[in-house]
């Protein structure tokens, strides 16, 4: 059998690898249950999600990546031995007998990219390559990124959103910014503790999210929100407004515009025309809040796509920028230090 490549994007929110039939092989949140005590990893993915601010003291629930980068190394490499066994449950192999591809946040310092290459050759990796998140996320929604026109990507995440101009193969241009909608859920979160002082979990945060539009005045609902009242100590229900969260969402929409304007500004004005015509698209699981593409048309008035699969786009793109590496400006091949 032949060498297997697959493509990996290892986000703050999810973990995606495709292989390089265009499968989907691995697709779980970044997560990890850890028992203190016995130093030992429980569950990952899903599983340790379950779990999250419901065990004992001595287990905790982490996601060692925030903003978009890894921000507990040696979690990470734990997490991505167990990602490494499951790919391995699939595929048959190990991942030192396969090509990898792996996606990085536009811009990864060097500190960031060191801290990726180290917990992959620790794994045994013999063949890295890194590919610039957006121009695979280009790649996995389908956009001609190989011909000299304006494809412009702008990928909300749960840790950063970053828009690139994507032109002949190579990033011209692109912006980042390291809030997205994690912070969206704390500050949900911290409205509902300061408004009805009621703690709420960020899970729980987060699954009000995905019911709010962004123009909350549109869609008017009540809310169900259970937490824990801080007065009587007590769980509780309450039903919030959906209206109340309008400013939260508007900080959210204010972070999306800024990153996208920052790409639009710096973008040659030869492919300004080409950007009117064929727009933006929108990936990264942050793209399905409600009202979004109508949103964003307003602001800039130039057409706003979804991408076919926006939890997808950059590993499925990681994944098939193996056939077209000589088409391929921000991809480079990675040697152990
Ligand atoms: N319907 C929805 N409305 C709003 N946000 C949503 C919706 N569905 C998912 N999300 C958000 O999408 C984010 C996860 O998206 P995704 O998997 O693309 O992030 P990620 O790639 O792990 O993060 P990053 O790229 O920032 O490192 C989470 O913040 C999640 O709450
Ligand atoms: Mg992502």
């Amino acid at each position: 059998m032949g060498k297997v490549t697959i493509g990996i994007d290892i986000g703050t929110a999810n973990i995606s690898i495709y292989s390089d039939m265009e499968k989907m092989i691995f697709h779980e949140p970044t997560v990890l249950a850890y028992d203190m005590k016995k130093n030992k990893v429980l569950e990952i993915g899903h599983e340790a999600k379950e779990l999250a601010e419901k065990t004992p003291e001595s287990i905790v629930v982490l996601s060692p990546l925030q903003g978009g980068i890894i921000a507990d190394f040696d979690m990470t490499l734990r997490l991505m031995q167990k990602v490494e066994s499951r790919v391995t449950a699939v595929t048959g192999k190990r991942f030192k007998q396969m090509d990898l591809i792996v996606s990085l946040l536009p811009g990864a310092t060097n500190i960031e990219r060191q801290a990726i290459g180290d917990i992959l050759f620790s794994l045994g990796v013999k063949s890295l390559y890194f590919i610039e998140g957006s121009l695979a996320a280009t790649i996995g929604a389908g956009l001609p990124f190989e011909k000299p026109i304006a494809n412009v990507i702008v990928d909300i995440g749960a840790g950063k959103i970053s828009t690139s101009l994507v032109s002949y193969g190579g990033i011209v241009t692109s912006s980042t910014v390291r809030k997205s909608g994690d912070e969206l859920d704390r500050d949900i979160a911290q409205l509902v503790r300061n408004k009805h002082n009621v703690l709420i979990g960020l899970e729980t945060a987060e699954q009000v999210k995905w019911q709010l539009h962004c123009d909350t005045s549109l869609e008017k609902k009540m809310i169900e929100i259970e937490g824990r009242d801080l007065v009587t100590g007590f769980p509780i229900t309450i039903k919030v407004p959906s209206t109340e969260f309008q400013e939260e969402i508007d900080e959210f929409l204010k972070r999306i515009l800024g990153v996208v304007q920052a790409t639009l500004e710096t973008s040659p004005p030869e492919l300004s025309g080409n950007i009117r015509a064929s727009g933006l698209m929108l990936t990264g699981g942050g793209s399905l809040l409600e009202g979004l593409q109508d949103w964003l048309h307003d602001q800039i008035l130039v057409p706003i796509h979804l991408a076919p699969a926006p939890f997808e786009s950059v590993a499925l793109g990681t994944s098939m920028a193996a056939e077209h590496l000589d088409k391929l400006i921000n991809v480079e091949k990675v040697t152990a230090r």
